[in-house]
């Protein structure tokens, strides 16, 4: 009988708990464990197991410490007579822990996993019958788990598979050097964990003693720290936690590598912490968090495993995540932001009769810079005659896809020079991406995307981005893209946009509104976007609005939303270059504050060089003044809205004439449009 959970409001521990409750997903989880984790197995869970040759066993041996290990056997060891029970006719593996944790009694988890298909289930019990031939369990928990990260590989038995006896057996108290290379080139390990009873009885009516978890990732997802210590980022699952629930309340763990070409098992046990955050982890591709286990000892159990397995294909998840080793690279470009580095032009591609894209790769031998969808990226390039010209273009694709794509359209100087004069092979500079122009593809509200003509940049890397994390989180942000454009040669991504498009498996729906109708694709609407076009677009929700386009388009958009009762704070608009908009704050607008007086004079230190310099109005911006004294800060749009020439503000105070586009952070000023300010200004020094 399949059996939801019936015993609790929530059906999980107070480690589980305390890890939704961090996350914000308690109420959510409630409900989603009720229904999917059973007091029984359901029948395709029991024919599962009858048909696999191994699966992960998860135990807790006689000094209390947790163990992962693997049972073996011809398919069909393993035996579901009922919903309730799992006959296992094999035993431990000699010299494996597990032996000396089952006993009669004993709380043990089981996982199933079969790699070629990318199936896995788990099921918790605890052991009522045991013999020279094997074991049986009676079931507390079942649960079924997801494919994500489980790397495909085809299995072939190499002896007899109950020759279950490794030809070697050694003990370690330490990760020698073998351990440590088997670790770093390991795309899976499992791990198990325990979670104590509570002293009432409740934990162990939540049914589940040891746990076995699998974790897979791109090898180098593993870091060694030294000789006993390893971090593991931790990706998004299904949101149970059940190990990192574990942890909150037992921080004791036991973890398996096994060698897929040789059979060896690597099984170690000691403690994990869990690593919440941190620039580490940021920089790590899809961790949201990772665990550092501490190795108190372990076995290498050689040629254990009477199978081995050949690799047939990667996890399309494991591919969207990151290595610390690139990890570490990202972090050192971070540090590169402000200094303009060289790219290669690797690829240029016409996107539209005037918008073509430009492939980078970074051209002095450090990483791609990490990004944010929609962010930009200030560029400059050298015309023959030796003038820079500079300007700032986005990115116009997701930060997990590699590389750095850069959408331009044939405009104005710096943009017609990039689409006559650089080629495939040229190099141009950049700095670090920067922009405050993103969107966060873990909320639920829908997002309207609407991008005119070269606008729909932005709008393509938003896209991109929530699309991709909702096939790594199963679960995708709703989105209306909407492009408008004056005609279809004129209309850049048509191709990539229908695609993205399918991707998204119905999350995103794509509206075209052109102006002149020839060539325009089924479903194109006759522009111009009105707000009656929008309303009959858009189905009535509370949408979050992107905006990026002509200043004119943005402004009438912007007002005639506002109009309609949405608040600013759900506008989202692209505000560099000439395409600021003048906003209308949500509630009684606060009067502006003026803005402070400049001052009449002021000494300037360059905190690097150590120089120092007089400053008064006639020598204009402080980005005037330090170029005037031969330095080169970086520079894009010169009117305060890139960002690109935000520096520190070690001491004194500055003020601007108008409020600024771009939002510095605290300690920052905006060169372009600063000046020293009275009353404090008068000495100020800047990280230059
Ligand atoms: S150069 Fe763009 S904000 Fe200063």
């Amino acid at each position: 009988m399949d059996t939801p959970i019936a015993r609790h409001d929530n059906p999980f521990h107070a480690g589980e708990q305390a890890v939704h409750e961090r996350l914000g997903i308690r109420e959510r989880m409630v409900g989603l464990g009720q229904r999917v984790i059973r007091t029984a197995m359901p029948e395709q869970h029991q024919r599962f197991f009858e048909q696999l040759p191994f699966m992960l066993a998860g135990s807790v041996d006689g000094d209390g410490r947790p163990w992962a290990s693997v049972l073996v056997g011809q398919p069909g060891f393993v035996q579901a007579p009922g919903a309730k029970r799992l006959d296992f006719h094999t035993r431990p593996i000699p010299g494996d822990p597990l032996a000396d944790g089952l006993a009669p009694g004993a709380q043990l988890g089981f996982l199933g996993i079969e790699l070629h298909t990318r199936r896995r289930n788990r099921v918790n019990g605890h052991v009522v019958a045991l013999d020279a031939g094997g074991f049986s369990i009676e079931v507390d928990q079942s649960v079924g788990n997801c494919p994500q990260y489980i790397q495909g590989r085809e299995f072939t038995w190499v002896r007899d598979a109950a020759d279950l006896q490794p030809r070697g057996t050694e003990a370690l108290t330490a990760l020698d050097a073998e351990a440590q290379a088997l670790i770093q080139r390991a795309d899976t390990l499992f791990i198990a964990t325990q979670a104590p009873a509570a002293a009432d009885g409740a934990d162990v009516a939540t049914g589940r003693g040891a746990d076995v978890s699998h974790r897979g990732g791109r090898p180098g997802f593993v870091k060694i720290e030294d000789d006993r210590t390893f971090l593991v980022p931790d990706f998004t699952g299904n949101f149970f936690f059940m190990t990192l629930g574990n942890l909150q309340l037992n921080p004791r763990a036991g973890v398996l590598f096994i060698d897929f070409d040789t059979g060896d098992l690597l099984t170690l046990t000691g403690t994990a912490e869990v690593v919440w955050g941190g620039d580490e982890l940021k920089a790590f591709d899809g961790a949201e968090r990772a665990w550092r286990f501490r190795v108190q000892s372990g076995w290498r159990l050689r040629e254990a495993l009477p199978l081995r397995w050949a690799f047939r294909d990667w996890s399309p998840h494991s591919t969207l995540t990151g290595t610390w080793a690139e990890a570490e690279a990202r972090r050192e470009v971070q540090r590169l932001a402000q200094t303009w580095r060289p790219y290669r032009v690797t690829r240029i591609v016409d996107e539209s009769r005037v918008i073509r894209s430009f492939h980078l790769a970074p051209a002095d031998g450090h990483a791609v810079p990490p990004f944010q969808a929609g962010q930009h990226l200030p560029v400059r390039v050298k015309t023959a005659t030796g003038e820079l010209l500079h300007r700032t273009y986005t990115i116009s694709q997701a930060p997990s896809e590699g590389g750095l794509r850069l959408s331009i359209k044939r405009e104005g100087v710096t943009s017609s020079h990039l689409h006559d004069q650089v080629h495939a092979g040229g190099v141009i500079e950049a700095l670090g991406p920067r922009g405050q122009f993103t969107i966060d593809a873990a909320l639920r509200r829908p997002a309207v995307l609407i991008g005119a003509g070269v606008g729909i940049t932005p709008m393509v890397a938003f896209a991109r981005h929530v699309v991709t994390e909702g096939f790594r989180n199963r679960r995708t942000r709703p989105l209306h893209l909407i492009q408008v454009a004056r005609s279809e040669d004129l209309r850049a991504f048509g191709a990539e946009l229908q695609t993205l498009n399918q991707r998204a498996n119905g999350a995103m729906k794509l509206h075209v509104v052109l102006d002149e109708g020839e060539g325009a694709p089924e479903g194109a609407r006759q522009g111009p976007l009105t707000l009656d076009m929008l309303k009959t677009l858009l189905p009535f929700d509370d949408h979050e609005f992107f905006l990026c386009g002509p200043p004119g388009f943005m402004q009438a958009l912007y007002d005639g939303l506002r109009d309609l009762g949405v608040r600013d704070a759900r506008i989202q608009a692209e505000a560099f270059g000439p395409s600021s908009l003048k906003r209308r704050p949500d509630g009684a607008a606060a009067a502006p504050t003026p803005p402070a007086p400049a001052a009449n004079q002021a000494t300037v230190t360059f905190l690097r060089s150590g120089d120092a310099a007089e400053w008064t109005p006639e020598h204009g911006t402080l980005l005037e003044f330090a170029e005037g004294k031969g330095l080169n800060p970086p520079f894009s749009c010169r009117a305060g809205h890139c960002g690109s020439c935000a520096t520190r503000l070690t001491a004194g105070r500055v003020t601007y004439a108008e409020p600024t586009a771009w939002r510095p952070a605290d300690g920052e000023v905006l060169l372009c449009c600063a000046v020293p300010a009275a009353g404090g200004g008068e000495r100020i020094t800047l990280d230059l």
